[in-house]
């Protein structure tokens, strides 16, 4: 018998009890910021100084936290199921901690791109300033989805979640598409898992939903034990 298979749809919440600001809370990312300004193709041709800056800032930041028990508790659940990370974050905690699957939906912190051909993408740890260029001379930039662009990884993770036996969704406002939307490609009779301190679901909202109002934390290693329970 094949293990059954698990997609996990994580979003800032996930890293909140590693250090890392979500966007929507008090005092959030883009409280202090204008999100045209510092996460949008207009924003960087405007300022790219501000916008690599931004960025700069948050790759240091990445640099100085780890993953957390509800990062560590969805790489256990490997041993009994087939996980799959769909996560928005562009921090690579679930990597660092020891997921196998991550598809990442909005890129990724620790890489860059040419902003004149998206598929010469490089590992970057430090700050990416101007003049930082590729092999041809042309700037590099963040490898992040910004708004307005282009999520090409959404006909994966859509994909994925199709095969879902379980959907574990953690800390994520649902406020982002096509991201949010991918709670519509689980199969009907696949239970689905929503754990957030605030959750802005109801139970109500879906046939299979079990809405968990604790934090990753607090939450995840639970949950994880539970599904132990009805693993094949
Ligand atoms: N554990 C779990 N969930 C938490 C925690 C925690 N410790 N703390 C906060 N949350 C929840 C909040 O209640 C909220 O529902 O995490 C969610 C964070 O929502 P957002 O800040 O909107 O982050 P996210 O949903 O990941 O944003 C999606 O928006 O700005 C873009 O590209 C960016 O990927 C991001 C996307």
């Amino acid at each position: 018998m094949s293990k059954k298979k698990i997609v996990v749809l994580t979003g800032a919440g996930m890293s909140a009890e590693s250090g890392l600001k979500t966007f929507r809370d008090a005092n959030g990312l883009w409280e202090g910021h204008d999100v045209m300004q510092v996460a949008s193709p207009q924003g960087f041709a405007q300022n790219p100084e501000l916008v690599l800056e931004f960025y700069n800032q948050r790759r240091r930041q990445l640099l100085e936290v780890s993953p957390n028990a509800g990062h560590l508790a969805l790489v256990d659940l490997e041993s009994h199921f087939d996980v799959s990370i769909v996560t928005q974050n562009v921090d690579n905690l679930h990597e660092q901690a020891g997921s196998s699957h991550v598809v990442h939906l909005h890129g990724e912190l620790f890489k860059v791109r040419s902003t004149m051909d998206e598929n010469y993408v490089l590992e970057w740890k430090e700050d990416l300033v101007l003049g930082h260029v590729d092999k041809n001379g042309h700037q590099l930039r963040p490898h992040i989805v910004w708004f307005g662009e282009m999520v090409p990884m959404m006909d994966v993770a859509a994909e994925i979640t199709q095969q879902a036996d379980v959907l574990m969704i953690i800390g994520t406002s649902m406020q982002v598409y096509p991201a949010a939307g991918l709670i519509h490609y689980a199969p009907t009779e696949a239970p689905i898992y929503f754990v957030d301190p605030r959750p802005n679901i109801r139970s109500s909202d879906f046939r299979n939903l079990t809405v968990i109002p604790k934090t990753a934390v607090e939450g995840v290693p639970t949950l994880v034990d539970r599904l132990f329970g009805t693993a094949l």
